[in-house]
């Protein structure tokens, strides 16, 4: 006889606690060193005030689809500026990164293509081109050889897509993107790369790394997050006018869903305005991040490689990662064990993310603390990645 739902879901919710991999909900608490809110922008009084003027004049709900009732000219202008902020043709605003993913990688890559996907790319690339037509090859991480023999040797009927991220969410290294540009120039690839945590943070003008490391002319298309350094929600795909107007006419994901409230559009022109004009705002998430690299590593806990304002201190097994993360929380620190499936089995981590909003002595308690909780002395190399 067939086994009860019920029995399976709660013998499911019993191995994740017996792995210590059952999650809970748990709202910020204590200084922020988790959340991807890197500017200190999602609180910001000019966003705030921007969003609450457009809700009294827009209201809550877009009411419908893009396609249908939902469209509203904010959209058409943020997106427009969001375009020229990134210097491409034109760019298309969709109510998260995760369905800017799935979008894209279902939209563009069809059967007879195939994907090469970095093997740490997030969980929405990955689905989005488990959902595609085309086939997947992993390749690994930052591996450009490895990348460039697969390229070679995989057979390909139709368009080769090279899909990566350009900072990486839980690792916070950097793809080689200048590298895959030429790579895939020499292949005939496209190359697809996912900024989530690069837009507003770096390159001279705070639109991502493909502004110093590849160029948009290499790029078919990034992905920009707006949820994160814009501190708002949603992301905007950038590209090509043709690449933008066929996600419009066939990304399911854009066409099937409500459009995001209005009023996020206006939050978002406010964002950007700051993004621009604020240059010194993510010069500092720079050198706090400089900073908790330098002090971690003279604290004893070792740091890969880098130069990003996210950290990870890999810990191990999960309980490890979870009893550091819950002395830290005790200590008014908001840090989370991050555990598999967000990052691989057996490399249970804190990931530290490191804002605008945090000052040095808050550096140097942390440091302190973290190295109590994780029973290290002493000064310690940078691990090379
Ligand atoms: C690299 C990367 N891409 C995409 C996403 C999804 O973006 P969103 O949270 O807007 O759905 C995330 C979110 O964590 C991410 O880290």
């Amino acid at each position: 006889m067939r086994e009860p739902l019920e029995s399976r879901v709660r013998e499911r919710l019993r191995a994740l606690e017996q792995n210590q991999l059952l999650r809970t909900l748990t709202a910020p608490a204590g200084i922020d060193l988790s959340s991807n809110d890197y500017l200190g922008l999602a609180r910001d009084p000019r966003l705030c005030e921007r969003m609450i003027e457009a809700v009294g004049r827009d209201g809550c709900g877009s009411t419908g689809s893009r396609l249908l009732r939902g469209h509203r000219d904010g959209f058409d202008a943020v997106e427009r500026r969001f375009a020229e902020f990134k210097g491409t043709e034109r760019a298309l605003y969709f109510s998260s990164g995760y369905l800017a993913n799935l979008a894209v990688l279902t939209t563009f890559p069809e059967a007879g293509d195939v994907i090469f996907s970095d093997e740490l790319n997030h969980a929405s690339l990955i689905d989005g081109a488990r959902l595609s037509a085309a086939r997947r090859v992993v390749f690994p991480h930052n591996d450009v050889q490895a990348l460039r023999r697969l390229l070679e040797v995989t057979p390909v009927e139709g368009q080769r897509f090279v899909v990566t991220e350009s900072l990486f969410s839980m690792d916070g290294d950097t793809a080689p993107l200048s590298e895959y540009a030429s790579l895939c120039r020499s292949a005939g690839a496209l190359l697809v790369v996912d900024e989530a945590h690069a837009v507003g943070v770096h390159g001279s003008r705070g639109t991502g790394l493909i502004e110093t490391s590849a160029g948009s002319a290499d790029v078919l298309v990034s992905i920009n997050t707006a949820g994160k350094a814009l501190g708002v929600a949603g992301a905007f795909v950038a590209g090509a006018a043709w690449a933008i107007e066929y996600l419009i006419q066939r990304a399911r994901p854009f066409i099937f869903s409500t459009a995001p409230p209005p009023a996020v559009a206006a939050a978002l022109e406010a964002s950007l305005d700051i993004v621009i004009s604020e240059p010194e705002r993510r010069r500092l998430v720079m050198t706090r991040a400089r900073m908790m690299r330098e002090r971690l590593a003279t604290a004893g806990i070792p740091v890969p490689a880098g130069f990003s304002q996210i950290i990870p201190v890999i810990l191990g097994d999960n309980e490890r990662a979870l009893a550091v993360a819950r002395d830290l929380q005790r200590q008014g620190f908001d840090v989370r064990a991050i555990r598999p499936p967000s990052v691989p089995t057996g490399t249970a981590r804190i990931r530290i993310a490191v804002n605008a909003t945090i000052s040095e002595p808050t550096i140097d308690r942390f440091t302190m603390a973290l190295a109590a909780a994780m029973n290290v002395s002493g000064p310690c190399c940078v691990v090379s990645s």
